[in-house]
């Protein structure tokens, strides 16, 4: 029998909050693991598909597959757009915490690294360059707390705003696997968690089906 999900709040069909999930010693231990990765795989600007406008938050990723955007389009990639290396490995921290969260036995594929400064805003957007909805999408805060704006399948709809805090992982899974979601802004200085300031949100995903 699968484990029991931890702790959560049901913020909509699917939509689950674990607040507090990472404690702050697990937290700087995951930080690492996200410097690490950036030493090998530094952050670029994704540019927005036909238009070329960049994007305000910058990204990488690890794991075999990482999601880039750019005049070309949205897609998954094995390799990064600018060094054109690999993406470095997964880190077993973040393998461990897909297992106990997202409860899907295959293994993520990627991990999306997004950086966040004191300006930067995710407009609302469904995750669904993936070619499978079966596994959910998990999404783990670090730093400075968020404004996250969740609604439903379709654009236009009633959304509700919660306030994403460093530690916390967010899951959209089942119905609201395809939700709409965004973040509105972040809110400096509300974490002394990195250096620098600012916030890492750490999407784990599967791409292809999970046979
Ligand atoms: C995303 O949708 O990729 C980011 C969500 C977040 O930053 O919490
Ligand atoms: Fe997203």
């Amino acid at each position: 029998m699968p484990a029991p999900l931890p702790a959560h709040l049901e913020v909509a069909p699917g939509a689950l909050w674990f607040r507090e999930a990472l404690d702050r010693e697990a937290q700087a231990a995951l930080l690492a693991d996200i410097r690490a990765v950036l030493e090998e795989a530094p952050l670029f600007t994704p540019a927005m598909p036909r238009t070329g406008k960049p994007f305000s938050v910058r990204m990488s990723n690890c794991g075999p597959l990482g999601w880039v955007s750019d005049a070309a389009g949205y897609r998954y990639q094995p390799f990064h757009p600018n060094t054109r290396a690999p993406w470095p490995a997964m880190p077993p921290a973040l393998a461990a915490l897909w297992t106990t969260y997202a409860a899907v036995p295959a293994p993520p594929e990627a991990c999306l690294i997004n950086y966040y400064g004191p300006d930067a805003r995710m407009s609302l957007h469904q995750d669904r360059d993936e070619a499978d909805f079966t596994a959910p999408v998990l999404a783990l805060s670090l730093g400075d707390t968020a404004l996250f704006r969740i609604g439903g399948e379709t654009r236009g709809g009633a959304t509700r705003s919660i306030r994403l805090a460093s530690g916390d992982i967010f899951l959209l899974s089942g119905p609201s696997r395809l939700a709409f979601h965004g973040i509105d802004r972040i809110l400096p200085g509300t974490s002394t968690l990195l250096a620098e300031g600012g916030r890492f949100n750490l999407t784990l995903r599967r791409v292809n089906p999970a046979t």
